[in-house]
């Protein structure tokens, strides 16, 4: 596996395998890898000649600089989870590398946005799809592999590769979960002890609605009521929100057709937890 820790050297090497007609799998994350991202990884091993993995914690994407700091961090992790997920190349940048100087451009979102994540995180998907601009005209991947468990995100990079014409092949990974249902996460190591065993209640109130709705439940108000319910049996999390909207549009749904999507965000002391169903309702 190469190291690769500057923008000349990556683009030399990318420049390197294009010219040898090599497809690149690519795989964005912020590091401190979990069988969330080794998932992603064995998607793109699987179906590309190379794989490049860049471990950047992007500071444009973070409302809250205590939440940049505590990101939790390990270089000496990911290069070991990397080299055993047979991956081609680690890109490692230092945040001088991607921001060298104050940047005058930036991303900002004008469709399925002021919901979900976008409402109580403002700015922050614009952080995102900043670097992912920057980070696709560097790595020029074939493909790219995002995870379901954070649907909004995977909504606007869908947008962007659209909006921005990049030739780019988007491969949606479903959530990995651990055997009690909680969504990975990089995050979860902030959970205390009694946390971690609250924590599944998350995606079991999610469970249980998915399968009213499947049984015919169509009221959504009961729906959400019910995911609240089920959270709330948690003496520690505050629940941020629960939504139930088209997907990948964002968009409020007057009644439960084609694909829609109930999402929640869950604030322990230390963690703030993201889960979600998509439903089809065809
Ligand atoms: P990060 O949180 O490190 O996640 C990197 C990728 O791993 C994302 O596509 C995310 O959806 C996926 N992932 C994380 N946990 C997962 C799980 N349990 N199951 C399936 N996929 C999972 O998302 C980011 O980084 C950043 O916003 C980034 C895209 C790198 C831009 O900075």
């Amino acid at each position: 596996m190469e190291m690769i820790y500057t923008i000349d050297d990556l683009k030399r090497y990318v420049k390197g395998k294009q010219d040898a007609n090599q497809t690149i799998g690519f795989v964005p994350t912020m590091g401190y890898l979990h069988e969330g991202h080794t998932t992603l990884i064995d998607y793109a091993r699987e179906e590309n000649d190379v794989v490049v993995v860049s471990v950047f914690v992007n500071p444009l994407q973070f409302n809250d600089p205590h939440d940049l700091e505590a990101y939790p961090r390990s270089e000496a992790h990911d290069t070991n989870i990397c080299a055993a997920q047979d991956v081609d190349v680690l890109f490692m940048p230092h945040a001088r590398e991607m921001y060298p100087l104050e940047i005058g451009v930036t991303m900002t979102l004008t469709k399925r946005m002021g919901v979900l994540c976008d409402r109580t995180r403002p700015g922050h998907f614009g952080g995102v799809l900043t670097v992912l601009t920057k980070l696709f005209h560097l790595v020029e991947p074939t493909r790219v592999y995002f995870g379901l468990k954070d649907a909004q995100q995977v909504a606007v990079v869908d947008l962007l590769i659209q909006d921005f014409n990049f030739n780019i092949i988007l491969r949606q990974i479903p959530t990995v979960r651990e055997p009690d249902g909680l969504a990975k996460s990089s995050r979860n190591v902030h959970l205390s002890a009694d946390e971690r065993l609250e924590a599944p209640l998350i995606y079991q109130a999610l469970s249980e609605a998915r399968t009213m709705i499947t049984n015919g439940e169509r009221n959504q108000q009961i729906i959400l009521s019910h995911v609240q319910a089920v959270i709330n049996q948690s003496r520690h999390a505050e629940i941020d929100y629960i939504e139930l909207l088209s997907y990948p549009q964002l968009e409020a749904l007057t009644s439960l057709k084609g694909q829609v999507i109930l999402a929640c965000a869950v604030k322990f002391e230390k963690a703030r937890l993201i889960d979600n169903v998509i439903i089809d309702m065809k």
